[in-house]
């Protein structure tokens, strides 16, 4: 077995990330489908690649001199890509972001030294506080600072026709068909996109597009249409310019995904591949779904995934974010789906004719705080701890007592199918639980205080 060797420092690791085999996901398409998971390089996404290209091309060019501050807007990756080079190489690093980005990106910045400013997401390009023009600013005022410029600077594609596409291009054998990918400054989609099609030109191209972005109109109209702009969820693709490192020429075809779908997959190949990615990898992967019908079992796909899903815990993999974009495709949940959170404990009763000391023991033993009341097969009544509580007030002997004098009127039944929404409109101040009919034979119940806990 052949180990990896040791490294000079943290910027050799960059580079050489496996292809790993999607396998459940894309089950119902018949092609062979790998994915590039760049999440392996150190900065955990492919930004690290050509950060570290642009600043040595910048050094190499006398732009950027020992001592020297790196400024830059970004997406958040590729400032964990400069932040790697400039620590390595000691330099200091100020990133501009955009409100949009998640804090995890921003803080991952602070945690490895770099100053952050954050910029409203909402403005033009142009407008002096958009994150393109305060990197500019400070750039003007700060001597003996570089400002890489992602966008235009085309030592970021360089990177990936130097290094990605020649991995993609020994890690398939030459047997690669189709390459998707999202594109933000373009940099990832044409290096690979030359170097590949370089060695075989029928090799197709794909690029992730979003709803917002002018990049398919422009490659399909070479129109700049403004109207296209809008602001969207996506995080690291779309553009609302057009960037040098795009290479419209070698991409075949755009496909817009939506906020909804990328999000949605992204989630799906954590939980089917086992890959922890970020938002823009479910955007590339969904183009495969809306284009599948392209695909022939002979093709050969790779996906390149960009980054990793530890910076959007907090969005795409939390359940309220998702929710409160509509993005959950949520059944209503049903009486059953709390019934089951029993794990298989079974209905607690008590008989009528039995003595309340029986019926108050149950409760003490099940910490419960009502229970049904049955006679013979049938349910006839019901005890609560407040009417127990309030007979004692009263000064009645309660344990004494027979549960038929003390009880209420049974608890309402409901069918284990039936909507959770309209269980809760049957529980009000004075009935405290529903019954479930499960089967026949077979009940339970659901308590205010189930349905507190499941739909908190
Ligand atoms: C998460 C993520 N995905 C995709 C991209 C797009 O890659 P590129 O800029 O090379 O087109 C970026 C770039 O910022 C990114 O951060």
């Amino acid at each position: 077995m052949a180990y990896r060797k040791a490294y000079n420092n943290i910027l050799e690791t960059i580079g050489d990330t496996p292809l790993v085999r999607l396998n459940k996901i894309c089950q119902h398409i018949p092609a062979t489908i790998y994915a590039k998971v760049e999440y392996f390089n150190p900065g955990h996404s492919t930004k690290d690649r050509m950060a570290l290209q642009m600043i040595e091309d910048a050094e190499r060019e006398g732009k950027l001199k020992p001592g020297g501050t790196v400024i830059e807007c970004t997406s958040g990756n590729t400032g964990m890509g400069l932040a790697l080079a400039c620590i390595v190489k000691g330099y200091k690093l100020i990133c501009t972001l955009s409100d949009k980005q998640s804090k995890e990106k921003m803080d991952i910045l602070r945690a490895m030294g770099a100053e952050v400013y954050v910029c409203p997401t909402n403005v033009a390009p142009d407008h002096p506080d958009s994150y393109y023009s305060v990197a500019s600013r400070l750039n003007k005022e700060i001597p003996n600072s570089y400002y890489p410029y992602q966008y235009d600077n085309l030592s970021n594609r360089k990177a990936h026709y130097l290094t990605t596409g020649p991995e993609i291009w020994e890690q398939t054998e030459g047997k690669i068909t189709h390459f998707v990918v999202g594109v933000g400054t373009g940099g990832t989609v044409s290096g690979v996109a030359k170097f590949l099609k370089e060695k075989n030109p029928n090799i197709k191209i794909w690029g992730a597009d979003t709803y917002g972005s002018v990049f398919k109109k422009y490659h399909e109209t070479g129109i700049f249409d403004e109207k296209e702009i809008y602001s969207y969820i996506t995080e690291g693709i779309g553009e609302d310019i057009l960037p040098k490192n795009v290479d419209f020429g070698l991409i075949d075809h755009f496909e817009k995904v939506t906020d909804k779908d990328g999000a949605v997959y992204t989630r799906e190949l954590a939980r089917k591949e086992g890959l922890l990615l970020g938002y823009s990898a479910g955007s590339a992967y969904a183009v495969i779904e809306q284009m599948r019908h392209e695909l022939k079992p002979e093709d050969f796909v790779v996906v390149l995934f960009n980054d990793h899903g530890s910076r959007y815990i907090g969005k795409v993999f939390n359940d309220d974010w998702m929710r409160d974009r509509g993005f959950l495709n949520e059944r209503n949940k049903t009486a059953l789906d709390l019934v089951n959170r029993h794990n298989g404990t079974p209905l607690v009763t008590v008989g009528s004719e039995e003595l309340m000391s029986a019926a108050i023991a149950k409760l003490k033993k099940f910490d419960i705080s009502q229970i049904p009341v049955v006679s013979g097969n049938k349910f006839v009544g019901a005890i609560d701890e407040r009417q127990i509580f309030k007979s004692m007030t009263d000064g009645r002997d309660v344990g004494n007592m027979r549960v038929s004098e003390l009880m209420s009127a049974p608890f309402p039944m409901v069918d284990s199918d039936e909507d959770l929404r309209k269980v809760m409109k049957l529980v009000d101040k004075e009935v405290s639980a529903v019954l479930v009919k499960i089967d026949e034979d077979k009940h339970h119940i659901i308590t205010r205080h189930d349905l507190i806990a499941a739909l908190h």
